[in-house]
């Protein structure tokens, strides 16, 4: 359950069968008015009736203020999210969300590579769809296990660029050493998928510009192994001193010290619990921020994050 953030209220419109195992859901506001806007890379939480909580990436249009579109993949060992969204999901029902939030923002770049597995489709869509309309060149690399369980590719191919698929059935996997040898300055390159292809794609492109590379993550990586210490956080807003021990997060501890904070997915994942660093170094081990980011050491997700020495301060 997420901790300090507001439910909206949603009502499922349409459910409609994109591919094999893909379902996309409609949402609309029960009182008529328009959704907050929302840039692509945005994802909404869905609250199911069940109180599991999700991320899925917005991937219908911007433009559309009165529909935000998902589409979920069906998982085959879901906790239940997914399952229930496949088994149970039906249009007239009443669903909360959080969001949108947007931790794969388009940036400006002369030119994008996208890169999607799978259901990394979903924000890949939107990305691809505001780039057409600025009239940025882009190329598309999508790969599947099947054709059949590709979703949206009629909708990629209206948009007038180059939309490569690779089916692992058929035609093999994405040639990524022939695409990410040589860095190209001035491209951007945003990949969504499974982790085998992301860790893939970072590996190829460690002599790229700085910034260049662009990934979201549906799951958490393994956490590091290193051992928790204990450390104290001074909460500034609050004028509170917090210890937090090993094997507990700052979240948990917060909560358990009366600090109003807020969180959702509790993996590094969401973006959710981001709070702002003022003194002393993150130990990051959130699945979000890229090195640079990390290197700033300006902002944490304080659901994983610990601290590297006995004392951090942060903006809560
Ligand atoms: C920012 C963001 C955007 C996302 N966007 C989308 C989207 O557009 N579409 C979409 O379909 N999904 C998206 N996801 C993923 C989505 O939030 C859910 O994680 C997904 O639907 C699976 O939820 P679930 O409850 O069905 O499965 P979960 O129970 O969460 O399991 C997911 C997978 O993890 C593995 N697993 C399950 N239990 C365990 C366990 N105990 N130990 C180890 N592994 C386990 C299984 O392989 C399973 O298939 C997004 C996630 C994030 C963070
Ligand atoms: S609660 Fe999702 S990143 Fe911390």
């Amino acid at each position: 359950m997420g901790v300090g953030v507001a439910d909206q209220p949603a009502v499922v419109r349409q459910l409609r069968l994109e591919a094999d195992g893909v379902v996309s859901v409609s949402l609309t506001r029960p009182d008529g008015l328009p959704w907050p806007a929302w840039a692509p890379g945005a994802h909404v939480d869905i609250v199911l009736p069940t109180g599991i909580t999700r991320q899925y990436s917005l991937c219908g249009s911007p433009d559309d203020r009165d529909t935000y579109r998902i589409a979920v993949r069906r998982q085959v060992r879901s906790r239940g999210g997914s399952e229930y969204v496949h088994a149970f999901l039906r249009p007239g029902q009443n669903l909360a969300i959080r969001g949108p939030r947007n931790n794969f923002p388009l940036r400006e770049h002369d030119r994008y590579l996208f890169i999607a597995g799978g259901i990394g489709i979903t924000p890949i869509l939107a990305m691809v769809r505001e780039t057409a309309e600025r009239g940025k060149p882009w190329r598309l690399l999508y790969a599947g296990s099947s054709a059949a369980g590709m979703a949206f590719t009629g909708e990629l191919a209206e948009l007038g660029g180059v939309v490569e698929c690779y089916v692992s059935d058929r035609c093999g996997r994405i040639p990524l050493d022939d695409l990410l040898s040589e860095p190209r300055v001035g491209t951007g390159v945003y990949a969504c998928g499974p982790e085998t292809l992301l860790t893939a794609i970072a590996e190829r492109m460690t002599h790229w510009p700085p910034g260049a590379l662009h990934i979201e993550r549906f799951a958490s990586r393994p956490k590091p192994t290193r051992p928790d210490t204990e450390f104290d956080v001074r909460c500034a807003r609050s004028a509170k001193t917090v210890t937090v021990p090993p094997g507990q997060s700052i979240l948990d501890a917060l909560v358990g010290a009366g600090v109003p904070v807020t969180a959702s997915c509790r993996e590094g994942l969401c973006g959710t619990c981001e709070t702002a660093v003022l003194d002393g170094t993150p130990d990051h081990r959130d699945d979000i921020l890229d090195e640079r980011e990390r290197a700033a050491n300006d902002r944490m997700f304080i659901c994983v994050s610990r601290a590297v020495g006995p004392r951090l301060e942060l903006d809560i």
